[in-house]
């Protein structure tokens, strides 16, 4: 007989033991959403999260267990719990709204806020762009119009939407770029007015912790009960101003995603075969190409629009040639000192956050070694 045998079939009675306490611990988590939706509560408490996984790291200490460990596996389980908090809907806010209006709601991120929205009580029409000869009836005493086209659509289809606006309706939208679409809703509109950006795509399991940019239009007391849905959700809101998120999503969007494609693009024109990549990456490489693997699965409209959305980004991402020839003058030059010098400065610059990167960035890769199976 193997003699591992008789300890693998005490670590099977564990695992399974394991699976059955999940399943108990899940099975209240399903109360506790039952609650939450009962008294209108977010789903995503940060500070009994934090209180909770404090307390268990000590614990763990105690036993000699990693409080690393155990704190991810309970990141792990609360993942799942949150999306499961889900199913049992969300609490009205505002149950005086009539009629909320998604402008592109068969889209993607539309689609997820319509979704949302029904799941939360409240009524939900769609206007996508095959149903404008309806645009009269559907948009017919709408509390809140929300539109969630593609970039280069959002002014032409804002501009359309004028002669159905009335003043006591809310006008928003979720668009990835926030002056133009927020300056052009103040135009058109003279009720309350608010620019989202959801800094998440629609393939999300939950809100929670998701972040949503909120640019300030006009009479905000009308449109707080949207911000408080979304944060009903689960979800983060940051407030900011348009052209400072516009500032800052040219270094998050524009020049992250150009760089990727720019990548992506250089390598599929290399003589490599991807699959001989991945089984020699290591974990850092493997989520590097996850990275930009992922970028073009997605919709290459959407990221055009984004790197093209204005001047300063082609600016930056041009300047980023200039960071490239200096980084390579280096090796060309075999002035290796002058190398470790700039590394050196780039690391001040970063200054504590590179450790804090290192760390967090260390969870990360050792999930990405385990996705090799
Ligand atoms: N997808 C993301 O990851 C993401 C993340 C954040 C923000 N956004 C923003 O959300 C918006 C929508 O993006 P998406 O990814 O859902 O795009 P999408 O292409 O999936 O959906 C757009 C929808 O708009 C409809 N549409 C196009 N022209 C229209 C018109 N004139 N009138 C009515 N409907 C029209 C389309 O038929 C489609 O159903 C964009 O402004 C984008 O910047 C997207």
């Amino acid at each position: 007989m193997n003699p591992l045998e008789p300890i693998r079939e005490q670590i099977d009675k564990l695992d399974q033991q394991l699976i059955e306490l999940l399943a108990k611990r899940l099975a209240l988590v399903a109360e506790v959403g039952k609650i939450k939706h009962q008294y209108g509560l977010p789903i995503y408490a940060p500070e009994r999260e934090a209180f909770m996984i404090n307390a268990r790291r000590e614990e763990a200490e105690k036993r000699g267990i990693p409080a690393d460990l155990i704190e991810d596996i309970l990141r792990r389980v609360m993942r799942e719990s949150y999306a499961s908090e889900n199913k049992h809907g969300f609490k009205t806010v505002n149950p005086s709204i009539q009629k909320i209006v998604v402008v592109g709601g068969k889209g993607k991120l539309g689609g997820l806020f319509a979704r949302y929205f029904v799941n939360s009580g409240y009524p939900v029409a769609v206007l996508d762009k095959d149903d404008w000869h309806n645009a009269t009836e559907i948009l017919h005493k709408a509390d809140l119009v929300l539109v969630s086209v593609p970039i280069d659509h959002t002014l032409p289809t804002l501009e359309a939407l004028k002669p159905y606006l009335t003043e006591n309706m809310i006008l928003a939208d979720l668009t990835s770029v926030k002056a133009q679409p927020l300056a052009k809703m103040l135009e058109i509109h003279q009720g309350a007015v608010v620019g989202l950006h959801p800094m998440f795509g629609p393939d999300i399991a939950s809100f929670a912790k998701q972040v949503t940019a909120c640019c300030h239009g006009r009479s905000s007391e009308k449109y707080q009960w949207l911000l408080e849905q979304i944060q009903i959700w689960g979800g983060k809101i940051e407030y900011i101003d348009a052209k400072e998120h516009d500032h800052a999503m040219t270094y998050i969007q524009a020049l992250r995603h150009f760089s990727t494609f720019t990548y992506g693009l250089h390598l599929s024109q290399q003589p490599i075969k991807l699959s001989q990549l991945l089984a020699l990456s290591s974990p850092i490489y493997r989520l590097e190409l996850a990275m930009i693997g992922r970028l073009f699965a997605q919709d290459g409209a959407l990221y055009a629009d984004i790197i093209s959305d204005k001047p300063e980004n082609l600016a930056v991402i041009e300047s980023l040639q200039q960071s490239f020839a200096e980084s390579l003058a280096f090796f060309q030059q075999h002035n290796k000192q002058g190398f470790i010098e700039t590394f050196e400065k780039v690391h001040q610059w970063f200054g504590e956050y590179s450790e804090q990167f290192l760390k967090e960035s260390r969870n990360l890769l050792q999930q990405a070694n385990d996705l090799r199976g």
